[in-house]
């Protein structure tokens, strides 16, 4: 059986990587900054190996990487610093190619798509400059996988992580969703939302694990459903089920623009490219690649005590 080396494991897509392989009989090895963590705890549980540490501490990756397979690189970005993530990558990748690692997948992001020759959406609706370098980071990451020698490597990027309107993401931005019952955003009433349940993400990289030449040399972008902003928020109240409507509010382009001149970060209030989003998939391929993406009906069921505990302040139980 392979032993994965998966970085973000106590993380959103970490975690399901983790319980997906371990579900397998795969062996799995981690790094993680906080060891008593919930997250850490469970992971161990399931048989995860976890060495204490960081991405910047070597010899706990030299010590989790040592007799891995293959390699999950998930890494979160650093906003203030744009070199310091690939450089991270770049240093990830060469540890694990040193360590015997023949097959790398990336985690990036869908946005990767908006500053590449090819697929850059309309020059009126290219991303700002912060957010330009920002996909040219990820895109330095992905390369560091690709030029990193292994065998096999394929790159993930995903779009709106449905996880981002509960509990602990919706603090990523997303707060007005929960707390004024709208949803300020840079999409328009027919642009279709990518989004993508964690969950899956997952999948498709056990896909491309378990079979190393399906999905070699391809940047995927990786969404599980495409509904109309409205209608993911019609959704979410739905499954709140207190009665409450929570309105989509659609900014022009205008004030796509000044939200930016004022240095706006939350990029799905501030850019248009996300109107483009879904000229990146194609849920087709996507379904067949790993029989059923998650609708987001079905991941707000399966959350539903992250739904009650985000919204109602109720704890599960
Ligand atoms: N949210 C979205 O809509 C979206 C969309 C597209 C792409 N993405 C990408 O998805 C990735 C995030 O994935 P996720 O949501 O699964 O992650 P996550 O839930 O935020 O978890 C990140 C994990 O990283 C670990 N970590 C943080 N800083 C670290 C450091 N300095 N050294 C070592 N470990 C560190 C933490 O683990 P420990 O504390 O246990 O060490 C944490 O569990 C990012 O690359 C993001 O750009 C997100």
């Amino acid at each position: 059986m392979p032993t994965v080396f998966v970085t973000s494991a106590t993380g959103s897509v970490g975690s399901a990587l983790c319980q997906q392989l371990r579900a397998l009989g795969w062996g799995v090895r981690a790094t993680t900054q906080n060891p008593d963590s919930k997250s850490a705890q469970i992971l161990k549980e399931i048989g995860v190996e976890l060495v204490p540490g960081d991405w910047d501490d070597e010899e706990a990756l030299r010590t989790g990487l040592a007799g891995c397979d293959k390699l999950f690189l998930c890494l979160l970005p650093d906003l203030g610093d744009f070199n310091k993530v690939p450089a991270r990558a770049k240093n990830i990748a060469a540890l694990a190619k040193a360590a015997g690692v023949k097959q790398a997948v990336g985690l990036t992001t869908l946005g990767a798509f908006a500053v590449e020759e090819g697929t850059k959406p309309p020059a009126e609706y290219a991303p700002s400059p912060f957010f330009t370098q920002h996909f040219h980071a990820k895109k330095r990451v992905e390369q560091a996988l690709m030029d990193g020698g292994f065998d096999h490597w394929t790159i993930l990027r995903p779009g709106f992580f449905m996880a981002n309107f509960l509990e602990p993401k919706i603090h990523m931005g997303y707060t007005e969703i929960r707390d004024n019952g709208t949803w300020t955003n840079s999409m328009t009433e027919t642009s279709p939302l990518g989004l993508v349940d964690h969950v899956d993400i997952a999948q498709f990289a056990v896909a491309a694990f378990q079979k190393p030449e399906l999905l070699h040399g391809r940047l995927l972008a990786v969404v599980s459903e495409e509904p109309l902003v409205q209608e993911a928020l019609d959704q979410l109240a739905a499954a709140i089920g207190d009665g409450r409507f929570i309105k989509a509010k659609f900014l022009s382009d205008e004030e796509c623009a000044k939200v930016q001149a004022e240095g706006g970060w939350r990029f799905f209030s501030s850019e248009t490219c996300v109107r483009y989003m879904s000229d990146y998939t194609d849920l087709g391929e996507l379904n067949e690649l790993i029989g059923g993406l998650t609708a987001f009906k079905e991941f707000l069921e399966r959350e539903k005590e992250g739904v009650k505990q985000t919204y109602l302040g109720q704890q599960g139980g």
